[in-house]
């Protein structure tokens, strides 16, 4: 078992207020006794961030949200900011979702603001990057990734106490069943643990997670890779019979 092991649930909008809740319940009376090292979170709709934190404070599991507005308070209408959900207890926030940047047009500029907000407000954001297939058929996965990465941590003044996790979430993986061949997203984790080390980017501690049809029969390929440094799951995160199979494999 590596030193630390995130355990990233994506709940998108899967699960309603109520479900939310009760899977919660579920989740801090059945995941008591996880192996050292493994940080598990939760990501679940906002509306439900506040009460899913008062059902697992007891408990190991952390909470984050699934986005967060760039600025910290005002006009903007719809948004909530990173303050906000760190006052009901959230310590995590993902930033640039594939399906924020896809579906919603989020820019790597707005990306860059949610992790300077993320950090002001003292939350740990988790940054998403990832290509499209098109992109990777056209042999621009480095280039992509490279990209976003530059984007989103050049120049950044990070505190040494504070934490920046990247998450390596190839779009034509998500939500397709289809998941990157493990040893080729180890080399891709590589190549932004290298990136995050370079000159103007002082980031020399930064975790990286693979997220993209990670299922109980994969965990485990995934996990036994060197720069791999947890999982983010979503459609598995939900299931209950996929995610205590896929949990009890951490055990292996
Ligand atoms: P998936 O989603 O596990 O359903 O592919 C992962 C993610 O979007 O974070």
């Amino acid at each position: 078992m590596k030193k630390i092991l995130y355990l990233f649930s994506n709940w998108k909008m899967y699960l309603d207020y109520e479900e939310s809740v009760g899977w919660a319940k579920r989740l801090s009376e059945e995941m008591k006794n996880l192996p050292a090292g493994v940080i598990p979170v939760v990501f679940p709709i906002s509306l439900a961030l506040a009460r899913v934190g008062e059902v697992l404070k007891d408990s190991s599991i952390g909470i984050g949200a699934q986005n967060i507005c760039w600025a910290q308070k005002g006009a903007f209408t719809g948004e909530i900011s990173a303050p906000m959900v760190h006052s009901v207890g959230a310590t995590y926030a993902l930033i640039g979702h594939s399906e924020r940047r896809h579906v919603f047009h989020e820019t790597d500029q707005e990306v860059r603001q949610k992790i300077d907000s993320a950090l002001t407000a003292g939350l740990i954001p988790v940054v998403c990057v990832g290509e499209t297939l098109t992109e990777r058929e056209g042999g621009k996965t480095d280039e992509v990734i490279l990209a976003q990465l530059r984007a989103a941590f050049t120049n950044l003044t990070v505190p040494p106490s504070k934490t920046i996790v990247v998450a390596y979430e190839p779009v034509w993986a998500i939500n397709t069943g289809k998941a990157c061949e493990p040893r080729e997203a180890e080399r891709v984790h590589a190549v932004i643990k290298e990136f995050v080390t370079t000159p103007n980017v002082s980031l020399s501690e930064v975790s990286v997670v693979y997220g993209g049809s990670v299922t109980p029969e994969n965990i485990e390929a995934f996990l036994a890779q060197e720069s791999i440094n947890g999982v983010l799951v979503g459609g598995s995160s939900v299931k209950p019979e996929a995610w205590f199979d896929l949990v009890s494999r951490l055990r292996a």
